[in-house]
């Protein structure tokens, strides 16, 4: 069969990666790909939020299934776009994926099923939010509605900083429309992980546990980013945690999302505050995480062909996956100058030594060809993923290959897993 996956970053190469290696699959398609994935699929040159580009090449080309990579084709409705057009497609439909492009529609939802998460209220209106942050006090988390590429959230230690994201959301509108409304939330104290199932709607099939890195810092320290490396497992996600996550978020979710009449299909990504062994939502994202998917597919061991058939045909029977013994850690090198304004165009050197490490992958996010050299093009560039028998060992082999590589203005934290040895 012919696979077009959608995207362009470092998901979208793991995706690719663990795609191509099914005995299924016959071509891989990327739209509009980098050039780590040039080596695996053929990348043709519609940009992921080109609807009607897209449409065109899966016909044209006879694609089979489609997988969507981020959320603005998914928020745009490429999945009802595609279905219309009778082709299978995993990912949610433009109201379901409202789960991540709203965040008042997904804390309304939460608060109807019961699902845990931080307190909270919506606000169109300036003077009752800066009143909400004044009677609820620092710390304090103010968020726009809208997608703003994960920017859109200011977590405030005290009642003035909260104030005044509230006025560059509202008034000075530095989210444009994302904008136009504020969550405020209770701050939620405790240890993030992520936590990712696919679901057909009404079934689902939880995958292992990750977590992310989202500071830019070491140590968690610094404005938050993309995500600067992930490994998979995640100790603090325990068995009896994981089971606790399922029953009380993940199960609820997608029968709320059922019973509201807008059932969630593809991978359902939720982000997690665990204090004391108990899981409370931070939000939901209606895709595969980046960087969270690159160790994740690194170690899964089934094919993950059939599972996306089968979540986008309504029929997912399966209640396991199989995974590799092995760690995976992935650290992510960005360009100088992330997560604000980027230094890009630099040549990129050691990319051919790193590769030829054993139980290493080098994902490409923002990488470009100029002039036959790989040169930086984006915030997050490079997605070094090494698989070890420990997680230990997993740190080990990806800073080995992100020793390799360099360009100018490179930057990466040196901490990536150390929070799983701390356990
Ligand atoms: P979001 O875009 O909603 O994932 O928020 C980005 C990051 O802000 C999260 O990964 C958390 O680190 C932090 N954050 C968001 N909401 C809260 C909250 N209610 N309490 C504490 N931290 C939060
Ligand atoms: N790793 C965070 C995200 O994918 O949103």
């Amino acid at each position: 069969m012919k696979v077009l996956v959608i995207g362009g970053g470092g998901r979208e190469h793991a995706l690719v990666w663990k795609i191509a290696q099914s005995p299924l699959v016959e071509k891989v398609y990327c739209a509009p790909g980098n050039p780590g994935i040039a080596e695996l699929a053929e990348c043709v040159g519609v940009a992921a939020d080109d609807i009607d580009g897209l449409l065109a090449l899966a016909q044209r080309e006879g694609v089979d299934l489609t997988v969507v990579g981020p959320e603005v084709p998914l928020t745009l409705g490429v999945v009802d776009r595609f279905q219309e057009a009778g082709l299978e497609i995993f990912g949610p439909n433009a109201k379901a994926a409202q789960l991540e492009g709203s965040k008042s529609f997904s804390k309304d939802l939460m608060a109807r099923y019961n699902i845990p998460t931080a307190a909270y209220g919506t606000f169109t209106d300036h003077a009752e939010a800066v009143a909400y942050i004044q009677d609820q006090g620092a710390p304090i988390v103010v968020k726009a509605n809208g997608l703003a590429a994960g920017k859109g959230v200011v977590v405030a230690m005290t009642e003035e900083q909260a104030i005044q994201a509230v006025d560059e959301i509202m008034v000075d509108s530095v989210f444009g429309a994302a904008g136009s409304s504020v969550v405020i939330e209770e701050f939620m104290e405790g240890e993030e992980a992520s936590f990712f199932a696919f679901t057909d709607g009404r079934n689902i099939l939880p995958l292992a546990s990750s977590q992310d890195h989202k500071r830019i810092f070491d140590n968690d320290e610094g404005p938050n980013t993309g995500g600067m490396g992930a490994y998979s497992p995640a100790p603090v996600v325990t068995e009896a945690l994981t089971e606790e996550i399922v029953e009380t978020v993940v199960r609820p979710t997608i029968a709320g999302m059922a019973q509201d009449g807008c059932p969630y299909v593809g991978i359902l990504y939720v982000g997690l505050m665990i204090k004391d062994g108990k899981p409370r939502v931070v939000e939901y994202n209606a895709r595969f995480g980046d960087p969270e998917a690159q160790p994740l597919l690194a170690r899964m061991k089934s094919d993950v062909v059939p599972v996306l058939q089968a979540c986008a045909r309504g029929e997912l029977t399966q209640t396991s996956l199989e995974w590799h013994d092995k760690a995976a850690v992935c650290v992510v090198m960005a360009s100088g100058g992330y997560p604000a304004s980027v230094d890009k165009g630099h040549e990129i050197r050691g990319l051919a030594e790193a590769a030829a490490i054993d139980d290493l992958i080098v994902f490409h996010a923002g990488t470009a060809e100029k002039d036959g050299m790989i040169v930086n093009s984006g915030g997050r560039v490079l997605g070094v993923t090494g698989l070890g028998d420990t997680v230990a060992s997993a740190i080990d082999k990806a800073y080995a290959g992100v020793e390799k590589i360099c360009w100018e203005g490179v930057q990466f934290r040196k901490d990536i897993g150390r929070k799983a040895l701390n356990r």
